[in-house]
């Protein structure tokens, strides 16, 4: 049989689609054929495949190498394959077939096509994969069949691809999980090259990023809460987003606004305390154990978090301890407010050093419904225990608002501590305790230096005239190791 003939056959073949089945063309061993894949080599004569001859010479070396093909989607990629043997005498040299694998599947053996999938080709000991799709990523082995040891060639190829979520965990809109409760949150995507992941917690107009593929959280907080959205990005760019909502649920927390609430007899009064929930808690008002209900009289209302107890007109019989109470599935919790007639607790608003260091004015704002009927200023130096007192005088209201202004010039030079307590016919509130430096005695001071300015501390509204002493000291100490 001519070579020629032997070609066309061959050709009928590989169109005819056989696959794997070997054609007996000429009862040879098929792989004889590879005679024509490998004629494109220069060290292949085609007339050798005529004398079968046993090869007993060196083995074969391939001369091309391993290696990552890179390609795109539609694209044609040739995966190289070739081979020598050291002869020098061309009637020596053997025709080895080559036999192509993706993965452990054959496509080609010899010249025979062993694949249905049309897109694969050999040309020469070379293997042509026309339309490359992704899925084609993988390894691909040329082999030589020799007599002696197989030898295996294998080349990579990776297809450029956008990146795209794969696999989400979990694969739900949205999770449920309890305060406490440990959670993983995974995101899994394809692409080429490999994309790098990263999730996005949204919640209200909050946005965090982490990095990586995997969000651990050994204890879940109801700060955990919110919407995840994982994306994969590689140079192709961003995936689509893959969302997983998180609801932590946790037992209520409540908290006062303000502790004590000052007000007076026929005045609108407020309570409100803050609400945090999940799931949304039912919140009560209460007095003396008595729920308060709905009335002419009192208003309950809420917005988002806030929960208020309004008193329209309120009466001598009101005041008292109040508490909010909420609950849901997981728990109940409370906070109770004062609502009181007594003043408010003083706020030191100014802090004035005369600028030689001999006095300091300050300067206390307070709020009572009932008139104040004193105020007394309580100073002591702090390396004594021996509390003076002053009384400033009690000036006019503007609106329920009183302001005292009272100047200082204790002796000798030192540190000090000053507190005010202001009464009315309901009782008695003191100030958060002040401490301030006074550098020169009245009347003998040199000229100083810009005066430093002392911080405010902040007195908040807690009910501080109940206060023992022994507190009061301990506040004390804690600030005056703030401000040393
Ligand atoms: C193949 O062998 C024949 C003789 O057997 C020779 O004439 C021819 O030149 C050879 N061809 C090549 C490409 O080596
Ligand atoms: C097949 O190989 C020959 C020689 O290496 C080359 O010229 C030709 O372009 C190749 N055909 C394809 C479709 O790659
Ligand atoms: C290679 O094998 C994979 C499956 O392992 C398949 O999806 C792909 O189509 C194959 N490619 C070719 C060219 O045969
Ligand atoms: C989530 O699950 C559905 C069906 O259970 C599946 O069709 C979808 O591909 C999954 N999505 C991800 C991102 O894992
Ligand atoms: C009230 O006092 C308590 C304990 O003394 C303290 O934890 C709390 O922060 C204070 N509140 C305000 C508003 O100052």
């Amino acid at each position: 049989m001519t070579t020629s003939v032997k070609f066309v056959l061959l050709l009928c073949a590989v169109l005819l689609d056989t696959g794997l089945s070997r054609p007996s063309l000429d009862g040879d061993d098929g792989y004889q054929m590879d005679d024509y894949a490998n004629d494109d080599d220069p060290d292949t004569n085609v007339s050798d495949y005529e004398e079968e001859k046993e090869y007993t010479g060196p083995p074969p070396e391939f001369t091309v190498q391993s290696m990552m093909l890179e390609a795109h989607e539609g694209d044609t990629v040739t995966f190289p394959c070739s081979w020598k043997v050291p002869v020098n005498d061309l009637k020596e040299r053997p025709n080895f077939p080559v036999m192509w694998k993706n993965g452990t599947s054959s496509l080609i053996m010899g010249a025979i096509i062993a694949t249905t999938d049309k897109r694969v080709q050999s040309n020469g000991s070379n293997l042509i994969l026309t339309d490359v799709r992704p899925t084609d990523r993988g390894t691909y082995t040329c082999e030589i069949l020799s007599s002696e040891t197989p030898m295996d060639l294998h080349h990579s190829l990776e297809v450029f691809e956008a990146p795209k979520v794969a696999k989400i965990h979990p694969n739900k809109s949205s999770i449920v999980v309890e305060a406490g409760e440990a959670l993983t949150l995974s995101c899994d995507a394809n692409g080429y090259p490999k994309p790098t992941i990263s999730w996005i917690k949204k919640r209200k107009a909050k946005e965090e990023t982490f990095k990586g593929p995997t969000l651990n959280f050994e204890k879940v907080a109801p700060s955990h809460s919110g919407e995840y959205e994982c994306t994969a990005e590689n140079t192709y760019g961003k995936s689509n987003p893959a969302h997983v909502k998180v609801v932590v649920h946790y037992k209520p927390k409540v908290t006062a606004i303000k502790e004590r609430v000052i007000s007076g007899v026929e005045y609108e009064s407020e309570l409100e305390c803050r609400v945090d929930s999940e799931p949304k808690a039912k919140v009560k008002w209460q007095r003396d154990g008595r729920l308060i209900e709905p009335s002419n009289d009192f208003e309950v209302t809420h917005m988002n978090h806030i929960y208020k107890l309004k008193i329209r007109k309120t009466k001598t019989s009101d005041f008292g301890i109040y508490t909010c109470e909420a609950e849901n599935t997981l728990g109940s919790a409370k906070s109770t407010i004062d609502l009181t007639r007594m003043p408010s607790t003083p706020a030191l608003k100014k802090v004035n050093h005369a600028d030689d260091g001999s006095s300091v004015e300050f300067e206390w704002t307070l709020e009572s419904y009932a008139p104040i009927s004193q105020y007394e200023l309580r100073y002591r130096n702090k390396m004594s225990e021996d509390w003076k007192s002053e009384s400033p005088a009690v000036t006019d209201a503007e609106g329920n608002i009183y302001t005292v202004k009272h100047k200082l010039s204790p002796q000798p030079p030192g540190e000090y501590e000053v507190v005010l307590v202001s009464t009315n016919e309901f009782g008695s509130s003191r100030s958060a305790p002040h401490t301030f430096q006074l550098t020169h005695e009245l009347g003998v001071a040199e000229p100083r230096g810009e005066p430093e300015p002392q911080k405010i501390p902040e007195s908040g509204n807690n009910g501080s005239e109940t206060r023992p002493r022994l507190m009061a000291l301990l506040t004390v100490l804690s600030l005056s190791t703030f401000f040393l």
